[in-house]
C-alpha cells in the first residue's frame, strides 16, 4: 500500500503554521517560530523532544537521515528541551554492580548543553531496562537498600547541576492501584523503595526537580488515584517530591477528551506538584490515513491543549519527534506513526493540532483561561 506518500501528501497539506508569521510575535528575534517558540508563549517552560544518542537509535541504516534529524532536533527551534530515551537507565548507568558508565547519558546531556536545551533526566529506580544483577541477587532488605542509595548517588552526583527534573521513579504502579511486582517491591515494599529513592534524591542535586512517573495518569482512573495517594503520603513524610510526569502514551483511536487530560492534571496540581508531559505519542493503527490522522490530531490538541490550560502544568516532551526512532513499532506490532515527523521529515496534520492547542485553541472548551499568557486566577 502507498502508505508513506499518502502521508506525505497529508502532511504537505497541512504543514507550515509555525514558520509562517501570525502577527502574533513579540519583537524578540527568533528566526523559527518553532514549537518551543509556541510553547514559551503560552507560559509553559519547554516544548521538547527526547532523543538518543546515535548507536542506540531505533532503527539502524538511516545514518543518511541523521544530518536533516539533528538539524531539527538542535538547531531548529522547534525543541526547548530533551531526555536521552535510553542512555541514563540503569541498564547503561550500572551495568554490572559498582560498576558506572555514563557515557550514552552523556552523549545526550553534552548535546544538551552545547544547544542551550533543558535536560529532563530518566531515570533512577525502574523494573524495565534494569541491569539483570539487579534482579538475579537475591538480597536482604539491607542489601537492596544499599544498591538504590549507592545507584542514586552515583547517577545523580554525576549529573548534578545539569538536569531540570529528574525521574526517581519510574512505573511502580499497576492499572489497578496496586504496586508492580518488581524485585524493588518484593523485597522492600512498594511505599518503602519509593520512600527511600526520593529521601536519596532529595539530597544529591537541590537544583533538580524530582518526579514521579508513570503511564496512563492521563484521564482520572484508580492509578492516579493511587499516584496521588503517594504524593500526599509523600508530603506527610516531609520527603521532596517536585512534580509527576504524565508519560502520555496515547492512541489515537481511543484518545482521552480534553476534559479527562485537564482533570488528570488539576489532581496533581491541586496537591502542589508540577506536572508535565513526559513521554508523549500518540500511536496509529498503521496504515495511516485520513482518518487516524485526524484523531491523532485531535488526541494531540487535546493532551497538549489541557497542559497549556491546567495551572501547574509546566512542559510537554514528545518521545523522539521522527517516526523511524519511534519505539511504538517495536512494542505495539502493527502501530506506529506516533510522532510529528514522518519517515521523509514531512510533518503530521498533527503538528498543526499541536500548534493550535500552544496557541490557545482549545480555551473555549474549557472554564479556564490560557495559562502564562492571561493566567486564571483561582
Ligand atoms: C523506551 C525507549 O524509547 C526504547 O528505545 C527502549 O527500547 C525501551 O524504552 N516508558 C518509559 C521510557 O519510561 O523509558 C520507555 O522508553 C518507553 C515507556
Amino acid at each position: 500500500m502507498q502508505t508513506k506518500s499518502l502521508l506525505s501528501l497529508l502532511a504537505l497539506a497541512s504543514v507550515p503554521l509555525a514558520s509562517a508569521s501570525n502577527g502574533k510575535g513579540s519583537g524578540k528575534s527568533c528566526s523559527h517560530k518553532g514549537l518551543d517558540w509556541y510553547a514559551k508563549k503560552a507560559g509553559l517552560k519547554y516544548f521538547g523532544a527526547a532523543t538518543d544518542s546515535p548507536g542506540q537509535r531505533e532503527r539502524a541504516g538511516l545514518e543518511s537521515a541523521y544530518p536533516k534529524y539533528d538539524e531539527i532536533m538542535w538547531k531548529s527551534g522547534e525543541f526547548g528541551q530533551t531526555t536521552p530515551t535510553n542512555g541514563q537507565k540503569w541498564l547503561f548507568t550500572e551495568p554490572t554492580q559498582g560498576t558506572f558508565n555514563f557515557t550514552e547519558g552523556d552523549i545526550v546531556a553534552s548535546l544538551a548543553h552545547q544547544h542551550h536545551k533543558l535536560l529532563r533526566c530518566h531515570a533512577l529506580v525502574w523494573h524495565s531496562q534494569l541491569a539483570p544483577w539487579v534482579e538475579a541477587g537475591n538480597w536482604t532488605k539491607d542489601e537492596l537498600r544499599a544498591i538504590i542509595v549507592s545507584h542514586i548517588t552515583n547517577v545523580m552526583t554525576h549529573y548534578k547541576g545539569q538536569c531540570y527534573a529528574w525521574d526517581v521513579v519510574n512505573e511502580a504502579f499497576n492499572e489497578d492501584g496496586t504496586y508492580r511486582e518488581s524485585v524493588f517491591s518484593t523485597v522492600l515494599g512498594g511505599d518503602e523503595f519509593i520512600q527511600l529513592a526520593f529521601e536519596t534524591a532529595s539530597k544529591l542535586d537541590p537544583k533538580a526537580k524530582l518526579y514521579y512517573n508513570d503511564y496512563n495518569l492521563e484521564s482520572p482512573s484508580v492509578k492516579t488515584e493511587a499516584v496521588r495517594k503517594l504524593v500526599r503520603q509523600l508530603q506527610s513524610k516531609k520527603i521532596k517530591i517536585d512534580g509527576v510526569g504524565f508519560q502520555a502514551h496515547l492512541t489515537a483511536e481511543s484518545r482521552p477528551t480534553l476534559d479527562e487530560h485537564v482533570a488528570a492534571i488539576e489532581g496533581f496540581a491541586e496537591l502542589g506538584v508540577e506536572v508535565a508531559l513526559t513521554e508523549l505519542d500518540v500511536r496509529l493503527e498503521m496504515p495511516g490515513n485520513a482518518t487516524n490522522l485526524a484523531q491523532q490530531k485531535e488526541a494531540y490538541k487535546n493532551a497538549v491543549g489541557a497542559c497549556v490550560q491546567v495551572d501547574g502544568c509546566i512542559g510537554v516532551t514528545i518521545w523522539d519527534f521522527y517516526d523511524p526512532f519511534s519505539w511504538v513499532p517495536a512494542v505495539f506490532p502493527g502501530e506506529g506513526a506516533a510522532l510529528l515527523w514522518f519517515d521523509d521529515f514531512s510533518r503530521h496534520p498533527a503538528y498543526e493540532g499541536v500548534v493550535e492547542a500552544l496557541t490557545n485553541k482549545t480555551q473555549g472548551h474549557h472554564g479556564k483561561g490560557p495559562r502564562g499568557v492571561k493566567r486564571w486566577v483561582a
